[in-house]
C-alpha cells in the first residue's frame, strides 16, 4: 500500500489484527527484511512495515534526518487512526524507535530496540559516513552492498545460509542511491540516545544476534543497563546470528518478539 505522507509516498504493508506493531528496517535496506516476522505475527499482531522515506517502494526526497522519518511513522500511524503501537527496530530502526519514544512517546506503547546501539557516531565513524557517501555517488547502491554484505551477516549464517548474503546484497543493491545518501547523513547527524533510554516508561525488550560486530552485544548490554529498572526490561541474545537477526534466525526472533508482546498485555485501540 502507498500513502501520502510529509510530502511523500511512503510505501507499507498492513497485515493482520491485534496489537499494532511498526517493524523499522536497517540500513540500506527495506520493509522486506521483516517479511518473516510480518507473516508469523500477524495472526496474534497488527503488522505495519514501512520502506523508510528513500527505500523499497517509498519516494527518496529530502529532507532525512532519524528525526524526519520517526515523524513519517507517526504520519503514517495518523492515516491509519492508530493512537499508539510496539516500535520495534532494527539498528537504523532502532535509532528511529528511540526518536519516537523522544518526540512522541504518547504513540508508543513498547520498544523493541534489535541490533542497535544508542551513542552517536564518534568522529572516526562519522567520516566513514563521508567516505560511504562519496562511495555511493560515485559507484552506486552495488557498491555499498559489495561493502557492507560480509559486515552485517554472522559467521554461521555465512557458512550455513549463504543464499542468504545474495539476498542480502540484491535488497541493498536494488535501493536509490538518493535514499542510501541522505541516510548515511541522517545516521552521521543522529544524537546520542542515552537520557532516552533513561526515559523510558514503556514494556522494552532489546534483542542482539551473539555474533553482531557492528552493534555487538555489549551495546546491548548498555542499553539495558541504561533502562529503568522498573520497566523490567529484557535481553535476549540470538545465537548464531549476525546484525541482521531477524533474517539470519527468523523464528528465534519471532518466538522473542511474539513472548515480548504478550508481556505488553492486551489493551483496546
Ligand atoms: C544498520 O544496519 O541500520 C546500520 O548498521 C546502522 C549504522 O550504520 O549505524
Amino acid at each position: 500500500m502507498i500513502v501520502q505522507v510529509n510530502g511523500i509516498a511512503l510505501a507499507y504493508d498492513d497485515v493482520g489484527t491485534g496489537m499494532p506493531v511498526v517493524f523499522l528496517h536497517g540500513f540500506p535496506l527495506d520493509r522486506s527484511m521483516w517479511s518473516n516476522q510480518r507473516t508469523s505475527l500477524s495472526l496474534r499482531a497488527r503488522c505495519i512495515v514501512p520502506d523508510l522515506r528513500g527505500f523499497g517502494d517509498s519516494e527518496a526526497a529530502p529532507p532525512y534526518s532519524i528525526d524526519q522519518y520517526a515523524d513519517d511513522v507517526v504520519a503514517l500511524l495518523d492515516v491509519l487512526e492508530i493512537e499508539a503501537a510496539v516500535i520495534c527496530g532494527l539498528s537504523m530502526g532502532g535509532y528511529i524507535a528511540l526518536a519516537l519514544w523522544r518526540r512522541h512517546s504518547t504513540r508508543v506503547r513498547g520498544l523493541v530496540l534489535c541490533d542497535t546501539r544508542a551513542t552517536a557516531d564518534s568522529p572516526e565513524a562519522r567520516a566513514g559516513r563521508d567516505a560511504a557517501i562519496a562511495l555511493a555517488m560515485a559507484d552506486g547502491a552495488a557498491a555499498i552492498a559489495d561493502k557492507q554484505v560480509t559486515g552485517l551477516l554472522g559467521k554461521a549464517t555465512r557458512t550455513r545460509q549463504p543464499e542468504l548474503a545474495e539476498e542480502v546484497r540484491a535488497m541493498m543493491g536494488r535501493q536509490p542511491v538518493a535514499g542510501i545518501v541522505g541516510a548515511l547523513g541522517a545516521l552521521r547527524d543522529r544524537p546520542d540516545s542515552q537520557d532516552t533510554l533513561r526515559s523510558i516508561t514503556v514494556p522494552t525488550l532489546v534483542l542482539v544476534g551473539a555474533d553482531d560486530t557492528i552493534t555487538p552485544p555489549a551495546e546491548s548490554r548498555a542499553i539495558l543497563d541504561a533502562l529503568p529498572d522498573r520497566i523490567g526490561a529484557q535481553l535476549d541474545i540470538i545465537a548464531d546470528a549476525g546484525h541482521l537477526s531477524c533474517l539470519e534466525r527468523p523464528a528465534a526472533v519471532t518466538h522473542a518478539l511474539a513472548d515480548f508482546l504478550v508481556t505488553v498485555g492486551p489493551r483496546p485501540y
